[in-house]
């Protein structure tokens, strides 16, 4: 079988430590995937970006980190109890089970199931009708498996931050429009799991809830529409060109939104959402109220009157994001036969690693006194095993931008050398100047 350009970045993750299978040694379990080191250290970079660009650069955005686990009746108000349904099909042939949307375009009552082949089998007449699959897991609190005491895991991070959006106003003495940020895992039984990370069944989001008065909801869309984009480009490094919008049409929309937008990669796999500016009017907080019995009305203290605000949301798949970004970075450099992952050097898991040319002659006491000059300020690794060469194209596959080289002439000139991993350019520095070069190079975005 022809390797995919995802097959590659898949198992380059593996190789060097970003991404494995979860309970590889079983078999593997179906659609989770566990962080290695470097990917562990590339999502915090993410999400710690994410976090900044919502909470440090606006006044009005404060953080937040609610349970997983909630109360069951939210899932009832949001509506996920009701409607958070794929449409499933079962091949009765070969027992094979599709989400209707990837077999029939449109809605799924209106496709002619009875003749429609299935893919992998090839046989017609044996896909089941479509039948309605909830996307929520469900789980028992306390030492009792009945009804009474079912809960969910959360499908979203977003009702979090709805039940709690009046404490936080409260005690953070915001004024309206604010915002509520939130990073943290959401769980979804997905029918079909493909494309490495992108659709799992465990997953990160980075949701931030802004909450306007209504009429002033529409400006508030297109000013954060604008933002989220702008922010995979001047905050990610990604290339504009493999960025766009798609806006949902009418039979898309989800059941708590009135206009919706998908923030798209082209990932090796096609055009894919990496996140979604939803505005979901004042569904959510309404059906909190009816359902709690508790206002979830605010007091607008400036225009002296109550009502439910307007939300608009923006909604990230943390681990969508590091894959735009890997797929970005990923670069076959044939010319040199060496495979390079182009991170911007502030992403980078490994800043620099610091090389003896040999390991003999007092060069690997230097190199290992410069790592531990560097250690406090970045992440840098201290690296003698292997010919130079091999060394630099290990770090290239991480992601590593900068290599630094101690060689004969660092004992007598006190200079190494700093080799730039895209275009693998070498500058000799003093070393009395090597960490303020290293921080210039790294911190050299506007991020
Ligand atoms: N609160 C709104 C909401 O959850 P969504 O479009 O269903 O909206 C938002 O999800 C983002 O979460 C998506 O754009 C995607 O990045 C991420 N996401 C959703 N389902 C996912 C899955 N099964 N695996 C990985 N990421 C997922």
């Amino acid at each position: 079988m022809k390797e995919t350009s995802l097959d590659k970045i898949i198992s380059l993750c593996k190789r060097r430590g970003f991404i494995f299978q979860s309970s590889e040694i079983y078999g593997g379990f179906g659609a989770v995937y566990d962080y290695g080191p470097l990917g562990t250290s590339l999502k915090n970079a993410i999400s710690q970006r994410w976090m900044k660009a919502m909470t440090q650069m606006h006044e009005n955005v404060v953080g937040l980190d609610s349970g997983i686990l909630m109360h069951p009746k939210i899932w009832e108000a949001s509506g996920h109890v009701g409607a958070f349904n794929d449409p499933l099909v079962d091949c009765k042939h070969c027992n094979a089970r599709f989400r209707a949307d990837e077999l029939f375009e449109g809605n799924p009552d209106d496709g002619n199931w009875g003749e429609i082949q299935c893919p992998p089998c090839g046989t017609t007449g044996k896909l089941t009708e479509p039948r309605q699959f909830n996307l929520m897991f469900k789980t028992h609190v306390g030492p009792v498996e009945d009804d009474a005491a079912v809960a969910y895991l959360r499908p979203e991070t977003a009702q979090g931050i709805y039940v709690n959006y009046l404490l936080v106003q409260g005690a953070m003495r915001l004024k309206i429009p604010f915002g509520i940020a939130q990073i943290g895992k959401a769980f979804r039984n997905e029918i079909v799991a493909r494309n490495f990370i992108f659709r799992t069944r465990e997953f990160e989001q980075m949701e931030m809830q802004y909450f306007v008065k209504p009429g002033r909801d529409e400006e508030s869309m297109k000013s954060w529409k604008e933002e989220r984009l702008n922010f995979y480009t001047d905050k990610l490094g990604i290339d504009s060109a493999k960025l766009r919008f798609q806006q949902h049409g009418e039979g898309e929309l989800a059941h708590y939104a009135k206009e919706a937008w998908d923030i798209e990669y082209e990932f090796p796999f096609g055009w894919s959402e990496v996140e979604g500016v939803h505005n979901r009017t004042d569904f959510d907080l309404k059906q909190h109220q009816e359902h709690s019995g508790k206002n979830m009305q605010i007091f607008d203290q400036e225009a002296n009157e109550k009502y439910f605000p307007y939300i608009i949301e923006t909604s990230a798949g943390l681990n969508r994001m590091l894959l735009a970004i890997l797929a970005d970075a990923y670069w076959d450099d044939t010319e040199n036969d060496r495979i390079v992952l182009k991170l911007h050097p502030s992403l980078a898991p490994v800043k620099a690693v610091v090389c003896p040319l040999v390991k003999k002659e007092g060069l690997p006491e230097i190199a290992r006194k410069i790592t531990d000059d560097l250690k406090s300020n970045f992440k840098v690794l201290y690296d003698q095993a292997g010919s130079i060469g091999k060394r630099y194209y290990r770090q290239d596959e991480m992601g590593t931008p900068y290599c630094i080289t101690v060689d004969h002439q660092t004992s007598e000139d006190q200079t190494v050398t700093i080799r730039e991993r895209d275009s693998q350019a070498q500058d000799r520095i003093g070393l009395d100047k090597l960490s303020e070069a290293l921080s210039a190079k790294i911190n050299d975005f506007s991020a």
